[in-house]
């Protein structure tokens, strides 16, 4: 037994939980991600899954992400990044109501599965009956020979490395990461995306470690300071317009699997149609207000807020003032392109759900009633 605890807490590396220690691995996972594939100096991404079948990819009628949990949120951001960038249509399903709702497919259709274990048993079924029905099935997994990988006929590792902690941090952005890729990838082979935006979009995504290191430092100990506030709160909501909705979504997931304090995501347009009658001066709204990103929407949603009394926590870039001035707490983060401020965005919130449910006592690494990999329905 002492052994065990010894080992694990070198396997810790220092750190109180896996979770923050896989928070704080984020840097190196997005660049081990990206290495090998990314070339900045020839200006390519080489992924040898998409090239070797990139005559599917080209004639794909649309591409199907299927998914659980996080790994679904992954997928939402993903349809945002191909649509834009590969002009290819994307429909995002969770893998366990897609498995039973007797879906359309096609010869013609390319599906994705994202998940970090490769072991999720909705998704596998799914996948299952897609191939069965004839589509391409790729997979995006983080565990290498799982189950997943093995059935799928191509696929992208996520690099990550193990991921311990049951909520899911360093895995989400590493598919995030791969996502952006075969995006920038298709969208150049497909003449959707030109070659001076390709290559300003890859220089920037190579430096977004560098970000989140930044990220990492100058808001932890801010972000501590902002958990023990919000100890006792009973819900939270999370808002963001967007590739920030999927973003607000994942927030919330976090908060509410570790801390077990109710939290909804939404996207910032949708308060207005029934959230906004819950929000008083008891009700915490963290809110992904980044410059690029209908950032004028995201102040009227905060006036709307304000006015009602919720207490607003902002993540907003470097040197904002309109937030800033309205916001009762505010997290600086680096300014990006839109599509890559949900990677940079997840970090705060990955941290402000750790710590609130640190200071409520809670198992983080273990949190209730959960299982790091779903493998039975
Ligand atoms: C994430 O924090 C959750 N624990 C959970 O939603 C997870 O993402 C989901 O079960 C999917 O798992 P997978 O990526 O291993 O398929």
């Amino acid at each position: 037994q002492e052994l065990k605890l010894s080992l694990e807490q070198i396997e810790k590396g220092g750190y109180e939980h896996f979770m923050l220690k896989e928070i704080f691995e984020q840097p190196k996972s997005i660049h081990d991600t990206m290495r090998g594939r990314l070339i900045l100096n020839e200006g390519v991404i080489k992924m040898a899954g998409i090239w070797d079948h990139i005559e599917k990819f080209k004639n794909a009628n649309r591409i199907i992400i299927i998914a659980c949990g996080t790994s679904w949120h992954a997928g939402l951001i993903g349809e945002y990044l191909i649509e834009e960038y590969a002009r290819v249509p994307v429909e995002v399903e969770y893998a366990s109501e897609f498995r039973y709702r007797n879906p359309i497919i096609t010869d013609k259709d390319v599906v994705i599965a994202i998940s970090q274990s490769g072991e999720t048993a909705d998704t596998m079924a799914a996948l299952k009956l897609a191939k069965e029905k004839g589509a391409f099935i790729y997979g995006i997994c983080n565990v290498v020979d799982s189950s997943i990988a093995r059935i799928t006929d191509a696929g992208s590792y996520t690099h990550a490395g193990p991921e311990i902690g049951v909520a899911s941090t360093k895995a989400f952005t590493a598919q995030l990461t791969i996502l952006t890729l075969i995006a920038f990838k298709l969208g150049k082979h497909n003449g959707n995306l030109g070659n001076a935006d390709f290559m300003s979009l890859i220089a920037e995504l190579d430096a977004i470690p560098k970000k989140i290191e930044e990220v990492l430092s100058s808001t932890h100990e801010l972000v501590q300071n902002i958990a023990k506030d919000f100890v006792g709160a009973t819900n939270f909501l999370y808002l963001g317009r967007g590739y920030n909705y999927p973003a607000a979504l994942e927030g919330a997931l976090k908060l509410k699997e570790i801390s077990y304090i109710h939290a909804e995501g939404y996207p910032a347009a949708e308060m207005k149609h029934g959230p906004i009658a819950l929000i008083d001066e008891n009700m915490p709204i963290v809110i992904i207000a980044p410059k690029k990103g209908h950032y004028d929407k995201i102040v009227s949603n905060v006036q709307e807020i304000k006015a009602r009394k919720g207490k607003v926590i902002a993540v907003v870039n470097k040197g904002d003032t309109q937030v800033s001035a309205m916001a009762d707490y505010v997290i600086e983060i680096p300014e990006t392109s839109e599509c890559f401020s949900p990677i940079v965005a997840s970090v705060p919130l990955q941290l402000l759900a750790y710590y609130i449910a640190v200071y409520r006592g809670a198992n983080v690494d273990q949190p209730r009633n959960l299982a790091k990999s779903v493998t039975v329905e």
